[in-house]
């Protein structure tokens, strides 16, 4: 396993990815399991979109997390200007010199801020973007980053994570409910004690695509995740059969993706699903992800409704703090290192060999 401090690479950590004519060995993945991005199925097998105003939406909802663990939602209810003022607002962020941007760099043992995927450190090659993580307030580092304008950012990014805390709280109703299952049911899921992330990602188009790697597979530590991508293609997401398929980006759509918190809580009903993002030749691509969770300290297990002597609890009770930890040290083993029964005979645990995105 690769620390940051044996990292062979460590001094082209932040290369200025933007200006790259050629694919540095330090960026060149050879990997087997890369496979080809060029090959990802578009068709016939596609991402269900959902719009949230349909009658069914629960129905379609529950039946999305059950067979895919990702879907794209329209009619959400988020203004259009506010997902496009975003846009703006992360293109102007990674615009910014590359020295200017480091003076906002994460700490090393700190999780806000700017800087290389946080997974990095468990591969031995680097990816082909850069990233900016808030988690809590953002006014120190907008303002180090913009000395004299920070205020426009800072009243952004709150306008935007109270829109998607009220959507994902819709979504957790939508999912639950499809379950059988109301937010009462679920002591702590109105209790306000819930501290999100916001995480930015900018994938700079790449002198060597197919060699590159924009975010290595993984999933979410959360119970799940609202993306808002530019109009650039690059997320996949991985499915029994065909394998990798592109999630394709919908002016206006959002993609929702369940994590690992929700695997947990619906004993397994709701996979995490396996995601990544690849990079292309030509265009700069954008994403916004919003890494949604329970109250830090409370304890996630199954829930007791879906829970019985046949269907047993898979998983022991964590908290994402907790959880965080457990990734943070066993990244693709953390969901598996909290599961309590040895898979039944015959099931096949998809999510055993997930990587998994750190925060
Ligand atoms: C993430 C993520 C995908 C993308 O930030 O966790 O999976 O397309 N992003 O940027
Ligand atoms: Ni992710």
């Amino acid at each position: 396993m690769h620390t940051f401090k044996s990292h062979p690479i460590i001094y082209h950590k932040h290369l200025d990815l933007n200006s790259m004519k050629e694919l540095p060995e330090s960026h060149a993945w050879l990997s087997p399991d890369h496979g080809s991005p060029s090959k990802a199925s578009s068709n016939p097998d596609s991402v269900p979109v959902i719009n949230l105003q349909d009658p069914n939406s629960m129905k379609l909802v529950g039946h999305a997390c059950k067979t895919w663990g990702v879907f794209q939602i329209t009619n959400h209810g988020v203004p259009a200007n506010l997902l496009q003022d975003m846009e703006s607002a992360g293109r102007k962020l990674f615009a910014l010199p590359i020295q200017q941007k480091l003076k906002a760099a994460r700490a090393p043992d700190g999780v806000s801020g700017y800087g290389v995927a946080r997974i990095s450190s468990f591969f031995p090659k680097l990816m082909w973007s850069e990233g900016f993580t808030i988690i809590g307030s953002v006014y120190e580092h907008a303002r180090k980053l913009w000395p004299k304008s920070y205020t426009t950012f800072c009243n952004l990014i709150e306008e935007y994570n109270e829109e998607m805390n009220k959507l994902a709280e819709k979504l957790m109703s939508l999912m639950l409910g499809s379950l059988g299952v109301t937010m009462e049911d679920v002591q702590w899921a109105n209790s306000n004690g819930s501290c999100p992330a916001l995480q930015f990602n900018s994938y700079p188009a790449c002198p060597d695509p197919e060699r590159a790697m924009g975010l290595a597979a993984h999933t979410d530590s959360t119970l799940l995740t609202i993306l808002h991508q530019n109009n650039t293609s690059g997320l996949q997401a991985h499915r029994d059969g065909p394998g990798w398929v592109t999630v394709p980006p919908i002016p206006g759509a959002l993609v929702v993706n369940v994590g690992d918190l929700l695997h947990i809580l619906s004993n397994g009903l709701y996979p995490s699903v396996l995601h990544r993002a690849v990079v292309n030749r030509t265009q700069h691509r954008l994403s916004i992800a919003y890494l949604y969770g329970p109250p830090s300290n409370v304890q996630i297990s199954p829930l007791s409704k879906l829970t019985d002597q046949i269907h047993p609890p898979l998983f022991r009770p964590v908290t994402w703090s907790e959880y965080l930890g457990t990734k943070a040290k066993h990244f693709n083993k953390a969901l598996s290192s909290v599961r309590l029964c040895a898979p039944l005979n015959g099931f096949v645990d998809s999510n055993d060999h997930n990587g998994v995105r750190v925060g």
